[in-house]
């Protein structure tokens, strides 16, 4: 509107101020409609304003042309809907559009990406990286979590290979390789970084950044240390414990059952000392080492 200002007031653009630009927020390679609810009974053609000679679609006698990139079926103009389809919208693409039919403009649409937001946990030491969607006169600015610290404080501009740090706290830790990178995070970095079209006005990207907090006593680091191989060792002592106690189990089960068995031994080497104690003089049923003698003998005394 500003370029009708003054005396070029009365040109024929300049008409076409009164009408209602509609804004349309599209999404990075996605599509996007540029509304036009109006019907065109004659020529419909869609331009950019910053080039009108390129034609972006063209409807003439029930059918329309279009441009690759753009979209406007032809039954959809048939029905008397004038609205131009973007395929796959991306930065190049922002600016005013005009849909003319015959020598009058009935629509105008401002076309813009809605801000990328992304949001970044980042430790303490490590670099905080704002990604910059363009590079083309854009500005990063920094508005800290923490309410105390000033809002909006502006890092640096970037014009296309050339970035200029404004404020001098980053003159040692920024750079760039179409992100800015921000060395040696720390706690107080934590807000959002803003990405701004410096040219067309618009916010292109906020990153928004938060610093895990590290607890300044060094005992810390030990105790969030423990757990790793101390549950490992609990692990290990409860298997051990597990495997002790079926070994204990089992020994005992085998002392039972040869409790049990030389008490029965020794029940029958007294059944074969009473027999033979009238051959063998001497002998001592009680003696252990006589045990598996007798017992052999009662044995073969059981089967005779
Ligand atoms: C006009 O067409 C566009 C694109 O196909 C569509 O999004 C929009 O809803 C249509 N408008 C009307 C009023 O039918
Ligand atoms: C950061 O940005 C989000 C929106 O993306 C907003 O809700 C929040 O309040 C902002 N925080 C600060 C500290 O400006
Ligand atoms: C982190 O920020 C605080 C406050 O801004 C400052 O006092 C401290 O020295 C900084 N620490 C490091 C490691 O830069």
């Amino acid at each position: 509107m500003h370029l009708c200002a003054g005396v070029i007031l009365m040109l024929a653009p300049c008409l076409v101020a009164s009408l209602d630009k509609q804004k349309v927020l599209g999404n990075l390679h996605k599509m996007a409609s540029l509304p036009c609810p109006e019907q065109c009974s004659s020529e419909l053609i869609w331009t950019r304003f910053q080039n009108q000679r390129d034609v972006l679609v063209r409807c003439n006698g029930g059918s329309c042309w279009s441009k690759d990139g753009f979209d406007l079926p032809d039954e959809q103009y048939l029905k008397g809907n004038s609205s131009l389809t973007m395929l796959k919208a991306d930065y190049s693409l922002r600016g005013l559009y005009m849909a003319k039919c015959g020598s009058e403009t009935i629509c105008e649409v401002v076309f813009t990406l809605s801000p990328q937001v992304m949001s970044r946990e980042i430790t303490p030491g490590e670099p905080i990286d704002v990604y910059l969607p363009l590079t083309d006169r854009v500005e990063v600015s920094f508005t800290a979590s923490d309410a105390a610290q000033p809002s909006d404080l502006q890092i640096c501009t970037v014009d296309n290979e050339k970035i200029q740090i404004i404020s001098p706290d980053y003159k040692e830790r920024a750079s760039r390789i179409n992100i800015l990178q921000i060395k040696a995070g720390n706690v107080s970095d934590s807000g959002n970084y803003t990405v701004r079209d410096v040219t067309n006005e618009e916010t292109l990207a906020i990153v928004k950044v938060h610093m895990r907090e590290e607890k300044p006593c060094p005992d810390c680091k030990q105790d969030r240390a423990m757990p790793a191989w101390g549950i490992t060792l609990i692990v290990v002592l409860v298997i051990l414990l597990i495997v002790a106690g079926l070994v204990i189990g089992y020994l005992w089960k085998e002392i039972q059952q040869l409790r049990g068995e030389s008490a029965d031994r020794h029940q029958m080497t007294e059944n074969a000392n009473q027999h033979q104690q009238h051959g063998m003089n001497g002998m001592n049923g009680r003696n252990p080492e006589d045990v598996e003698i007798s017992e052999d003998t009662a044995l073969s005394n059981h089967q005779h």
